[in-house]
């Protein structure tokens, strides 16, 4: 027999087998047993939580023949529960309005809807991800809605409700599916590995669980491609093997990072977990997870956390370095980077950016309490050892600014990593009337905006001071394109993601 996926194996046959929607079901089961069911349900919620499977099973108490009347409990023996199961009943109709918008069918669905069931009690029409209907369709099926003939029943499934016009709405009665809580689907994963007689961890399967994001869909896929990548025995490795998930470890060496404002020690950081093969948008939606339960914890809501009492005692030590509101500012900002990362390809980047727009908040806000940070840029710290600053001013020559220009950065990188990043990639162009002209790659505005920014400008004005003992006025230009290149799009890109996404991949905009 060809291999069924567990969760096409382990799909749900009766209302009982429904994890995690008991008042949907329950819903469902009084309307059977008072005989008042809707002519039209909308099933509405997130992918794979049991929507069709749900719809499925409707159909088969409706029209199961153990009783002469729609059952609780369908028998799933008889022709009809067989025919519905495997997809071959001529009274229940699935159609798949993603795949073909649904004008045909729909304008079938209106023709032969009138016409009594062949084999069974009712017509049963699953209108899956009904949201995709073109207006067309919807307006014949509204028709059709609008009087219903009594043998028929519709289940329109959808995960965005909010497309489905009102006016369908109105004629529908609307149940919404819950994502499945972490424990339930984990309770579930257990028992199906009971029954294909593997062996996974709890860690494991708490994981899978939590990672899964209450799709059980995701959780039975996650399962099979564990088991097919190690066999009967699966272990917590594995799990991160496959997945290319972080430990909690570079996480929380990652957070520590970020609330100790060392930029680069955070780069530094990503840097290796991408090379050691880390999917960094796991890594993203990992942190959010694990911010989240520092949350959690700092708000007091340990009961919340489904974790064990290792994990829980690990981020209490965190959790006490940091306030709640500075948890939520991360929270906030990784949750838009995780958004970013969907359609945006440049993923690190996205990351990246999150990360140095909390090493410069958190700098003010947390660490320099704790006295971990190196004082403001804008106002340096007089080092006990530092030569003191010259007297009067002097005017270094170019050579001098060029043949101390590491020294300089070296200052920079110790004041700020910001500007160090800033500057990372700058040429000296000039030096004339104590003005120090740097030049940017062409396509680089965004930092050469950024560092004359004026906190930034006097910041790195005041390294230069002490690096060469005058005041020296900072400048900064773009490398001019060249003549022969068309006229770049400079108009163009006023959305500052956009901005900056041009001026750190060369490139131009086709399409926005
Ligand atoms: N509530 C649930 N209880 C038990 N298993 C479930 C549940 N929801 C989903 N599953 C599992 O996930 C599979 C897919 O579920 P189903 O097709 O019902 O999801 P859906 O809500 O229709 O998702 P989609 O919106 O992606 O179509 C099922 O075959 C079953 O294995
Ligand atoms: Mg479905
Ligand atoms: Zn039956």
């Amino acid at each position: 027999m060809a291999y069924l996926s567990l969760y096409r194996k382990y799909r749900s046959q009766d209302f009982d087998a429904i994890i995690g929607q008991p008042q949907i079901v329950q819903t469902i089961k009084n309307a059977i047993s008072l005989e008042r069911l809707a002519h039209a349900y909308v099933f509405s919620g997130p992918r794979g939580t049991g929507k069709t499977s749900l719809a499925r099973i409707l159909a088969k108490a409706l029209n199961c023949t153990a009783a002469d009347r729609p059952v609780l409990k369908p028998c799933l023996k008889c022709s009809n529960c067989e025919k519905i199961k495997s997809g071959v009943s001529i009274d229940v109709l699935e159609i798949d309005a993603a795949s073909n918008r649904g004008i045909d069918e729909i304008r079938q669905l209106r023709e032969q809807v009138n016409f009594v069931p062949v084999e069974s009690r009712y017509k049963v029409y699953i209108i899956d991800e009904a949201h995709m209907l073109t207006t067309e369709a919807f307006n014949a099926l509204l028709k059709t809605l609008e009087e219903p003939p009594v043998h028929a029943l519709f289940v329109l499934a959808t995960t965005e409700i909010q497309k489905i016009p009102a006016t369908i709405l109105s004629r529908c009665q609307r149940l919404d599916f819950k994502r499945i809580p972490a424990p339930e689907i984990e309770a579930h994963l257990r028992d199906v590995c009971q029954k294909e007689e593997v062996s996974v961890d709890a860690k494991s399967l708490n994981y899978i669980a939590r990672l899964s994001d209450g799709c059980m869909r995701d959780a039975l896929s996650l399962l099979d491609q564990l088991i097919s990548f190690r066999g009967a025995r699966v272990v917590f490795d594995d799990i991160l093997l496959l997945l290319g998930a972080t430990l909690n470890a570079s996480l929380t060496e990652l957070l520590e990072k970020i609330l100790q404002s060392d930029l680069s020690g955070a780069l530094a950081l990503i840097d290796q977990l991408i090379l050691s093969g880390k999917n960094i948008q796991r890594v993203c939606v990992d942190l959010l997870d694990y911010l989240r339960n520092l949350l959690l914890l700092a708000l007091g809501a340990e009961k919340a956390l489904d974790l064990s009492s290792d994990d829980i005692a690990a981020l209490r030590a965190l959790s006490g370095r940091t306030s709640a509101q500075n948890l939520r500012r991360m929270i906030l900002l990784f949750a838009r980077a995780e958004a970013d990362m969907r359609w945006n390809p440049h993923t690190r980047l996205v990351f990246e950016l999150a990360v140095m727009e909390l090493c410069a908040g958190a700098e003010t806000a947390v660490s320099r309490q704790q006295g971990t940070l190196p004082p403001p840029a804008a106002v340096p710290a007089q080092a006990e050892n530092a030569p003191p600053p010259p007297a009067v001013s002097r005017t270094p020559g170019m050579a001098e600014i060029k043949h101390s220009w590491p020294t300089f950065m070296s200052k920079v990188k110790q004041a700020n990593p910001q500007l160090l990043y800033l500057l990372g990639e700058v040429q000296i162009k000039s030096y004339e009337q104590n003005t120090l002209t740097i030049q940017f790659k062409e396509s680089y505005s965004f930092h050469k905006n950024k560092l004359l920014q004026p906190a930034n400008k006097t910041a790195v004005e005041r390294i230069l001071k002490e690096t060469y003992g005058g005041d020296i006025a900072l400048d900064a230009v773009l490398e001019e394109s060249r003549p022969a290149e068309p006229k770049k799009e400079t108009a163009v890109p006023q959305d500052p993601q956009v901005e900056l996404l041009t001026s750190v991949f060369p490139g131009k905009i086709i399409k926005r």
